[in-house]
């Protein structure tokens, strides 16, 4: 160990001498614009030496060392009991009869789409794009009985926004611990039962906790993986083996995350973070290993989009608000309803040349 530091010193010193001399020419005029240590300035004796400007420095020796890429051990927030969040409205003014003309295979007619975590946050608001585009739609959640009231509101809401329609998109609620493999297993035969048939789907079941990686509890983290990412295998192996038994074509859309691709901050959520990186690449795993069946699957990476849930952890956090907006190009969150037309357009003929991609809707967040 000592070998290997001692090691590591020596090329280090190495290093320093061999660098090009037109660097060290630059050096006086970095220092007056980035230094912030008084106390670090007076430890230069040499003023060529600029290695404080470089990660070779002594670790917080400057204040604006990775100030804003930094996570915060301090904060912390727990998944909330259902009783704090309040109960969705469904979008309104965005059904109705279609003036515009738009295309044809962008409708889903006909079809029959499954949306786990369905019966709250970014999945209802997701159910019902099906339901708008003209999908029969089963949702299903560890909450049968919200699943149930959004199910009977959804249905009401497109009879009233469509008061001429001959079909009336059926929309049904079935209870699954998406990982639990019986669980999912009992709620695909349910939902082939009173559909006959499965052609999307749609995995939203899903949740966050904040916690430092050091503190949190090994039971829980099983269960943030279990959910994101058994949830979503279960389902999909489920859904892609009735439509090979049917030799039909379908789509997957797999909700993965921004922060499958990036790390967030200030708010520690590692496991999280690492659950929707494999959230992503399944996506793209599955889609080269059933293309030869006809069977695309995509995944939507949402930024931080404005569900109850997120409203909640703002209140308790205003600070983090202020924060994670000033991170996003387009300088706001996102509204479930900006997954509408992703969702619909990834289920549907329209991208029947799309698979294995991970649609980022993240106001630019990880472009930057
Ligand atoms: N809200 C955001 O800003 C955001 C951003 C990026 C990605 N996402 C992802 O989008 C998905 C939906 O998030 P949301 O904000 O709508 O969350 P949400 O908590 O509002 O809704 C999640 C739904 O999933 C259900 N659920 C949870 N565990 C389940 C289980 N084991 N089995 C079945 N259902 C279960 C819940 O009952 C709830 O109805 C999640 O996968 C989340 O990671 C959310």
């Amino acid at each position: 160990m000592f070998k290997h530091n001692l090691l590591r010193q020596l090329s280090r010193t190495s290093t320093t001498a061999a660098r090009p001399p037109t660097l060290h020419r630059a050096a006086p005029a970095l220092r007056s614009s980035f230094t912030t240590s008084q106390s670090r300035l007076e430890k230069q004796d040499d003023p060529e030496d600029y290695s404080h400007y470089t990660t070779a420095g002594e670790p917080g020796a400057f204040k604006h060392e990775g100030q804003h890429s930094r996570t915060d051990n301090r904060i912390r927030v727990e998944y909330p009991e259902e009783a704090d969040l309040p109960r969705q409205q469904p979008v309104q003014g965005r059904g109705g009869f279609h003036f515009k003309r738009t295309l044809a295979s962008f409708s889903l007619e006909d079809r029959v789409g499954v949306v786990t975590g369905g019966a709250r946050g970014l999945g209802l608001v997701m159910s019902q794009a099906l339901v708008v585009s003209g999908a029969d739609v089963a949702i299903v959640d560890l909450n049968k009985d919200e699943a149930q009231h959004q199910a009977t509101i959804l249905m009401e809401t497109f009879k009233s926004e469509n008061p001429g329609a001959e079909n009336i998109p059926s929309v049904t609620a079935h209870y699954a611990d998406v990982s639990n493999p019986d669980s999912v297993n009992h709620a695909l035969e349910e939902i082939l039962a009173a559909h006959g048939k499965i052609d999307n789907l749609v995995t939203s079941a899903g949740f966050t906790e904040n916690f430092d990686a050091i503190e949190y509890p090994y039971d829980r983290m099983q269960k943030l993986w279990g959910v994101n990412v058994d949830g979503t295998y279960l389902f999909a192996t489920g859904v892609a083996k009735h439509l090979m038994a049917r030799k039909a074509q379908g789509s997957i859309v797999m909700i993965g995350s921004m922060s499958g691709a990036i790390v967030n901050v200030p708010q520690p959520q590692a496991p999280y973070n690492a659950a929707k990186a494999a959230v992503r690449h399944l996506a793209s795993s599955l889609a080269v290993e059933w293309a030869h069946a006809g069977i695309r699957v995509n995944c939507i990476s949402p930024g931080y989009m404005l569900t109850a849930l997120t409203k909640k952890i703002l209140d308790d956090n205003p600070a983090l608000a202020e924060k994670w907006t000033s991170l996003i190009p387009q300088g706001k969150m996102g509204r479930p309803e900006d997954l509408m037309g992703a969702v619909t357009f990834l289920c549907s003929d329209a991208s029947g040349y799309v698979t294995g991609a991970d649609l980022r809707v993240d106001g630019g967040y990880t472009v930057t």
